[in-house]
């Protein structure tokens, strides 16, 4: 028996044999290219591949309707504020990182500064303005914007009143520690919006994002530092994530605690606004 058929193989004609096999290469990177194009992606990367548009239809249908804030919480920061101009029509804007204007892109960082630069520069981090740009640049970044004013206002829903920002949510679906998560980066407002449930509608427009693409879980972080964030957030259901940060035992033998908890909430099946 020969060793060529002993092993399995037929030995043909070198020439032959070079041409098979070339052409065996050619057809299995043509079967690979074609196994890519009929996989589909995995969740995450499908997820942030659909156009902006495609997005918002698909995971976020509602924010195209014209919202109302509500009468002002006992934790209103902005007292001065007459009556009348705490009840206001708002609305949401959904974009990503490449499709924001640069006036609104600017007037989120300017809400970041004005809210947190602080905070930051009193941390381990430390406020860098062009870091902090960078992230927010992020290639799967999304911007779910509030502005003032309702969507008949404007001509159609592309079209926007274009009425000043009230606030923003930016998030991102990502894996983080392994898992399919929604993550949001920033929730700001200014200070004439808070206290009126502008917040928590943010939020929940972020979980049921998270929940219509099917996600595990709602993840942020919050500098311990910031107590307002933190009552806000447990208010909203979130709890400490078994991935925050715990403190750290030094050489020298003093702990040095995280300044930073990271928070979770677990995105079940329901949908708050579907029993509207
Ligand atoms: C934190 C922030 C987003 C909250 O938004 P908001 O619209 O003011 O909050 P809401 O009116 O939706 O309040 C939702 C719940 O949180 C509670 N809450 C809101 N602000 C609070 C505060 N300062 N202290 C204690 N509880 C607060 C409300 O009482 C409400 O609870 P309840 O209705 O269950 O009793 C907003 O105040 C803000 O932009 N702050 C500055 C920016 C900031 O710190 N962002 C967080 C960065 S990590």
């Amino acid at each position: 028996m020969s060793s060529s058929v002993q092993d399995g193989r037929v030995t043909k004609h070198k020439s032959s044999s070079r041409r098979s096999s070339a052409r065996r290469m050619s057809q299995s990177n043509q079967e690979n290219k074609e196994q890519k194009k009929t996989q589909p992606l995995p969740l995450i990367e499908r997820t942030n591949a659909l156009p902006i548009e495609q997005f918002r239809s698909t995971y976020a249908p509602t924010i195209s309707e014209t919202f109302k804030l509500k009468n002002p919480t006992e934790e209103a920061e902005d007292s001065s504020i007459p009556d009348q101009t705490k009840e206001l029509d708002y609305m949401l804007d959904l974009y990503t990182a490449k499709t924001i204007p640069s006036a609104d892109f600017e007037a989120c960082f300017g809400l970041i500064e004005l809210t947190s630069s602080n905070a930051y520069d009193g941390s381990s981090v430390g406020w860098s303005p062009s870091k902090k740009r960078k992230e927010m640049k992020l290639p799967d970044m999304k911007y779910l914007i509030a502005r003032r004013g309702s969507r008949s206002e404007g001509k159609d829903e592309s079209e926007p009143a274009g009425g000043a920002i009230l606030g923003f949510l930016s998030f991102m679906v990502t894996y983080e520690d392994g898992k399919e998560v929604i993550y949001c980066y920033e929730i700001h407002l200014s200070p004439e919006a808070r206290g009126m449930g502008l917040g928590r509608q943010l939020m929940l427009t972020c979980e049921n994002v998270g929940r219509h693409v099917g996600l595990e879980k709602t993840m942020l972080t919050v500098f311990k530092s910031n107590t307002k964030a933190v009552r806000f957030y447990e208010r909203c259901g979130f709890e400490i994530d078994e991935y925050s940060p715990q403190p750290r035992r030094l050489r020298n033998g003093t702990v040095k605690e995280p300044d930073y908890l990271i928070l979770s909430k677990m995105l079940d099946n329901d949908d708050p606004w579907e029993t509207d």
